[in-house]
């Protein structure tokens, strides 16, 4: 069953009002790790190809970039209210170096219809399967942006993620 547009753009004041707060939860898999999560607070939901799309920015030095490149999915999940300390510590330890479910006692779940995890506590998933990505280049940026972004060459990659499932609980 494809994702129903209306339902989900019904969530979009929920879901970007966490992205402006305290951050969405990203969760991901790989052969070497059966679940990661990080906070993000860059990303937008859209159609795009006539399919309801999120599209994350994730920088190349994070852990969980080298996940989606394995997988070629993740799934979004909106935190409940008492999550801040969850959003501050996915946000800051990277998964290279600490189990981060197991630290903070997270409920994971198997996903429906992609490889990387849902979070049970979170009231709203998105399973975004990745469709197409494309780098951020120095020579696109105007010279401000890199000024405050960039000057450690750590770009970001654009994740272009079909929704192919909305989970509310
Ligand atoms: C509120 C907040 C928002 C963040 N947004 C992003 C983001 O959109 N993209 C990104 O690459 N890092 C973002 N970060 C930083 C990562 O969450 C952080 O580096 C994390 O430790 C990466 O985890 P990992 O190495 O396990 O992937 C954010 C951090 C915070 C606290």
């Amino acid at each position: 069953m494809p994702v129903d547009f209306k339902k989900l753009f019904a969530l979009i004041p929920e879901i970007y009002s966490s992205l402006k707060e305290d951050g969405l939860l990203l969760a991901s898999t790989g052969s070497a790790c059966t679940a990661n999560v990080m906070t993000i607070g860059w990303g937008h939901i859209g159609i795009l190809w006539y399919r309801p799309f999120f599209i994350a920015y994730i920088r190349k030095s994070r852990y969980t970039h080298n996940l989606i490149e394995e997988t070629g999915d993740f799934t979004v999940n909106v935190p409940p209210k008492n999550f801040s300390h969850v959003t501050e510590f996915c946000g800051t330890k990277s998964g290279r170096y600490v189990d981060k479910v197991k630290e903070l006692g997270l409920k994971i779940e198997e996903s429906k219809f992609v490889k990387s995890p849902s979070l049970s506590e979170c009231p709203i998933t998105l399973e975004c399967k990745v469709i197409f990505k494309k780098e951020v280049e120095s020579h696109d940026l105007p010279s401000n942006i890199m000024d405050a972004f960039y000057t450690r060459n750590d770009y970001h990659t654009c994740y272009f993620a079909e929704i192919v499932n909305l989970v509310t609980r």
